[in-house]
């Protein structure tokens, strides 16, 4: 793809209009909606969003949008009666109903059926929650392909508990830094912790692309890295579903890390990382693997942020990709352009 496109607020509006406001995309977990009556609010690209689960118990998400003069609705998360917005107070039940709006009824034909939030898909996968605003796109199974089966080779998601979420803001655009997650060419170069435990050389390293997913299978290194060997997952696994969906796991204890990169702006991105393990993991161990996880991102924020800088300066049309070992990101340069064109 053209650099241009990695800084252009232009660009950045197409994408919301014909990537964000399209496809499948994490937006958090079932811990945060546990009981009936709670909410929380994220993100879909640039798109609020907000997930309830209503008073009988059924999950809804819907565009976290006022239908009055469209301030966002809801913040944060919590338990509440229903979602109040703060700006003129129109109040909705937690299953999209209008319920009130101050003076309405002095409105004729003010008809609050009609005004309801506006409800957009969502579906889990174990305690992933995936929203799409696009109501005739296919199912989230259907996107995510063999990524069930292949997980489920060596974790059992149902099993896993949310422990904690990273937050981080990044002076990048988003589709670099989704980029940086679908290559591990600089791994070796980048990333000695991580290459230390993990067989990142060509010959080792495996990569698949199949439709929306990309994966990538790195077996753990003999004497390597002691905290992450003799665990009950024998070898790690990476998972992106386009467009901004990463998802970890590493060898050792039974553990899932996963989350969104999403635009802030042309050259701004944010990203926030749920890590999840089985319930009995020590926290010691959970520690660990954090600490080992944010190295590598620190060592990953120098990266993508280097690249902004560089292709920002608008001199060089465009880079060169290696065709082994970037396949995975011409293929989510593949998938973008198609969908920039569509
Ligand atoms: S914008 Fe929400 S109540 Fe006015
Ligand atoms: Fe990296």
């Amino acid at each position: 793809m053209p650099w241009s496109w990695y800084a252009d607020p232009d660009v950045l509006r197409l994408e919301g209009e014909r990537i964000f406001a399209r496809a499948w995309q994490y937006v958090g977990h079932t811990g945060q909606i546990a009981e009936d009556g709670s909410f929380f609010a994220s993100t879909a690209g640039q798109i609020p969003v907000v997930v309830t689960r209503a008073r009988e118990g059924e999950l809804h998400a819907f565009l976290n949008v006022c239908r009055h003069r469209g301030h966002v609705v809801a913040s944060g998360q919590g338990k509440q009666a229903a979602l109040q917005c703060p700006y003129h107070a129109w109040t909705y039940d937690l299953d999209g109903r209008l319920r009130a709006a101050p003076r309405s009824d002095r409105e004729p034909g003010f008809d609050a059926e009609e005004l309801g939030l506006s409800e957009i898909h969502l579906e889990t996968w174990g305690p992933l929650v995936f929203v799409n605003p696009d109501l005739e796109a296919p199912s989230l199974t259907e996107a995510l392909g063999d990524v069930p089966a292949q997980l489920a080779e060596i974790i059992d998601i149902d099993s896993l508990q949310f422990r904690f979420r990273a937050e981080s803001e990044l002076e990048t655009n988003w589709k670099v830094s989704c980029e940086n997650f679908l290559e591990c060419y600089h791994c070796a170069v980048a990333h000695p912790g991580f290459s230390a435990a993990v067989d990142v050389s060509p010959d080792a390293y495996r990569l698949e692309s199949k439709g929306l997913v990309s994966s990538q299978f790195g077996p753990l290194r003999k004497n390597g890295t002691p905290f992450l060997a003799g665990g009950e997952v024998p070898r790690s696994q990476f998972h992106f579903l386009w467009p901004n969906f990463g998802l970890n796991v590493f060898p050792g204890h039974p553990n899932l890390s996963c989350g969104p990169i999403f635009p802030l702006g042309p050259e701004r991105t944010g990203r926030f990382l749920d890590y999840f393990f089985a319930p009995d993991i020590e926290q010691d161990w959970v520690d660990e693997l954090i600490a080992f996880d944010e190295q590598v991102g620190r060592e990953d924020r120098a990266l993508v942020e280097g690249v902004q800088r560089g292709v920002r300066s608008g001199l060089l049309p465009e880079g060169h990709l290696l065709s082994e070992s970037e396949q995975l990101v011409a293929h989510f340069q593949r998938l973008c352009a198609e969908a920039l064109a569509s």
